[in-house]
C-alpha cells in the first residue's frame, strides 16, 4: 500500500502493536472528551451496522464527519457489518475514513472487487473481515488488495462479548500466509480484547487490535490504551 499512513506496510516481526479504541462503547455525551484524554490511540474504530448484516443498529456516516471536524489527524478505521456493502463504502471513504472494512460474508466475489476499488478511490486502505465462523482462506485471494485483515474474535453486532481463541489460530495462519509471500497487509482482531487476549494476539502476529469495553470502560482511558499495547 501507498498510502501515506502505513497501514498494511508495518515490517513483519515487527515489535509495535497498533491500538483502536472502539467508540461503540463510549459515552456519546462525552465522546471527544474521551477521546482527547487517550492522544495515544493509534486510530478510532468506528462500527456501523445496519440491523441487517447483524442484529444491532450503530452509527453512520453522521458520526464519522463529526470525527473527521473534530480532528483532521487521527486515523479512523470504520467496520462496515453491513449488508449491500457496494452502496455505502466509497461513502465512508468520501467522507474521510482512512481505513474502510467490509465483510467477506457481505458480497459476492464480483461486488467484493468492486467495493476495494471503490475504496481505494477515494485515498482509503480497503480492509476485509471475516466472522468466526468464516474459515480464513475466504480472505486469501483478497489480501494482495486490502492493506488490513480484520479478524472478529466475537460475532459481530455488540461490544463486551468474550474473546473467542480460534481467531488465534486465524492470526497465526494468515500472519505464515502474508509473510511468507511478503505481501503488505496488517492483521487487525476485533472482539473480547483486554491485556490477557490482547497478549495472546500479538503473540500470534496482529499488527492492530481493537478494543471497546475495556478501553472505554476504564478510568484512566489512556493507561488501558497502553495495557492492550504492552500489558
Ligand atoms: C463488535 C464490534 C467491535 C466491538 C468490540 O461487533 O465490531 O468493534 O466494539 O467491543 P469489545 O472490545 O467490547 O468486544
Ligand atoms: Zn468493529
Amino acid at each position: 500500500m501507498d498510502c501515506e499512513h502505513n497501514i498494511g506496510a508495518t515490517a513483519p516481526g515487527r515489535a509495535f502493536c497498533r491500538v483502536a479504541p472502539s467508540i461503540l462503547s463510549a459515552d456519546f455525551l462525552r465522546l471527544g472528551a474521551q477521546l482527547a484524554s487517550m492522544p495515544n490511540a493509534d486510530l478510532i474504530h468506528l462500527d456501523v451496522m445496519d440491523g441487517h448484516f447483524v442484529p444491532n443498529l450503530s452509527l453512520g456516516l453522521p458520526v464519522l464527519e463529526a470525527l473527521r471536524r473534530f480532528d483532521a489527524e487521527t486515523l479512523i478505521d470504520c467496520h462496515l457489518m453491513i449488508d449491500n456493502p457496494l452502496l455505502y463504502a466509497g461513502k465512508f471513504a468520501l467522507a474521510g475514513a482512512n481505513i474502510v472494512t467490509v465483510h467477506v460474508e457481505a458480497a459476492t466475489d464480483a461486488e467484493l472487487r468492486r467495493v476495494l476499488a471503490d475504496i481505494k478511490s477515494f485515498g482509503a486502505t480497503a480492509g476485509l473481515s471475516l466472522k468466526p465462523g468464516t474459515p480464513v482462506e475466504a480472505l486469501y485471494p483478497y489480501l494482495a488488495d486490502i492493506g488490513v485483515a480484520l479478524v472478529m474474535a466475537v460475532e459481530p453486532g455488540f461490544g463486551g462479548q468474550t474473546f473467542q481463541n480460534s481467531a488465534l489460530e486465524k492470526i497465526r495462519d494468515l500472519r505464515t500466509y502474508i509473510d511468507k509471500r511478503g505481501i503488505a497487509c496488517d492483521i487487525e482482531v476485533d472482539g473480547g480484547i483486554n491485556p490477557k487476549s490482547a497478549k495472546k494476539c500479538r503473540e500470534a502476529g496482529a499488527d492492530i487490535l481493537v478494543a471497546g469495553n475495556y478501553v472505554f470502560g476504564a478510568t484512566d482511558l489512556k493507561q488501558a490504551v497502553e495495557n492492550i499495547r504492552n500489558g
